[in-house]
């Protein structure tokens, strides 16, 4: 049977995956985290805070920092690490981390394990999911709330815009799950249906979603609207000061209907995140291109950056619309969104010549055969 994309029994068997699977979903190499979690990733992080939290040019009492879906919490060690590394100011000695996740296994796994304990003073651990259990935590609460690969992880729908019969349409998927226990391998298929647009987006949705499209041709786009809902929670349980980090993989517009499947990794899947769709809602201002700009308005205030020249990682800061300060890139990243954007130039550069250099021998090849054979 056909189930929306983000109601598909798929889901199901992401979340058994996460909730049961406990430390062994990283120990065995299902779930890459080494490129994502190591130290320069959390350094990056750590500095930009600190820095943060000296502009604020006041006498902090407590740093509260929360993790969300910190997993085997390869992160949150590196960047305690790295704050400690970085700290001249004493705000060490004042921070509290608090790892969470909606794992109860892979809470009590990572408790056994030890791996946090040459920070044992600093680190709470908490059951919290971020769908259902954010009213559990008290509002104004934090400093700094972290999501490393947590976004994709939540609910999603896939929809497109046909340009010529000025259409909506929205992916559906059936699986069977006889096929097999792999999600990857679990048997698919995949049909674009009518959607009804303004019935069933969200009215403060449909605007933005709908300039997410390509003009004038049929695309696809990805409606992260879990990822949304649960940013606009997170920001409720920020300090005025506080501040909000997240990491994913981007979901650009993709021409036509776009097939592709979520990446799969272990029994989970990751559905990239529509962070244009995401950054509009927070700066709804049509006239701006926010693509990897440091915009400031008197409202929220963001940056959304590649971290990557080739793969579409993306980091966004955001802030409460009544943050003290300007929000501004600090010299380290500052230094890889200048070192990306030439890295991105030369990247296209080299894609293009490759295709010319394509074309160019095919013609060669045909003028040469053509010659030939005569
Ligand atoms: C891809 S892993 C990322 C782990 C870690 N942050 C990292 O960077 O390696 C996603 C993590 O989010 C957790 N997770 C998934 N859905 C969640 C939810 N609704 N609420 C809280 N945690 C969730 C999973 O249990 C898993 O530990």
């Amino acid at each position: 049977m056909f189930k929306r994309f983000d109601e598909s029994e798929i889901w199901d068997l992401h979340n058994d995956y996460f909730l049961n699977r406990g430390l062994k979903a990283w120990s065995k190499g299902e779930v890459p985290y080494t490129g994502i979690s190591n130290y320069f990733e959390a350094f990056k992080k750590a500095i930009f805070f600190y820095e943060c939290l000296g502009n604020l040019n006041k006498e902090l009492e407590e740093i509260k920092i929360l993790e969300l879906g910190s997993g085997n919490a390869e992160f949150a060690y590196n960047f305690l690490k790295a704050f400690e590394d970085i700290d001249q100011k004493n705000y060490f000695s004042k921070l509290k981390y608090t790892v969470s996740d909606y794992s109860q296994k892979t809470l009590d796994e990572l408790q056994t394990s030890k791996k946090l304990d040459s920070y044992k003073d600093k680190v709470i651990y908490l059951k919290l999911d971020i769908n259902f259990q954010m009213n559990e935590i008290q509002d104004h609460e934090y400093d700094l709330i972290m999501c490393n690969y947590l976004l994709d992880q939540l609910p999603a729908r896939v929809i497109a815009k046909d340009s010529l019969k000025n259409e909506y349409l929205e992916k559906y998927i059936s699986i069977d799950l006889s096929s097999s226990e792999k999600i990857k391998k679990i048997r698919k298929q995949q049909k674009f249906l009518t959607l009804d647009f303004q019935k069933e987006i969200k009215l403060d949705h449909q605007i933005i979603l709908d300039s997410c499209f390509r003009p004038n041709r049929t695309s696809t786009i990805i409606y992260s609207y879990g990822a949304l809902r649960a940013i606009r929670r997170i920001l409720f349980k920020l300090k005025v000061s506080g501040i909000f980090i997240a990491s994913d993989f981007n979901a650009s517009s993709k021409p036509g209907l776009d097939y592709f499947d979520p990446c799969f990794y272990g029994n989970s899947l990751a559905q990239a995140v529509n962070f244009e769709f995401i950054c509009k809602y927070f700066f709804n201002e049509d006239q701006e291109t926010i693509n990897h700009k440091n915009l400031t308005k008197k409202e929220h205030q963001f940056i959304l950056m590649y971290e990557d020249p080739i793969k579409p990682l993306h980091t966004l800061i955001l802030t409460r619309p009544d943050y003290p300060k300007e929000l501004k890139l600090n010299q380290a990243y500052e230094k890889i969104y200048k070192q990306n954007v030439y890295l991105r130039i030369l990247f296209r550069y080299l894609v293009e010549m490759k295709f010319a250099l394509m074309i160019f021998l095919i013609i060669f090849l045909l003028i040469y055969f053509f010659c030939f054979f005569k």
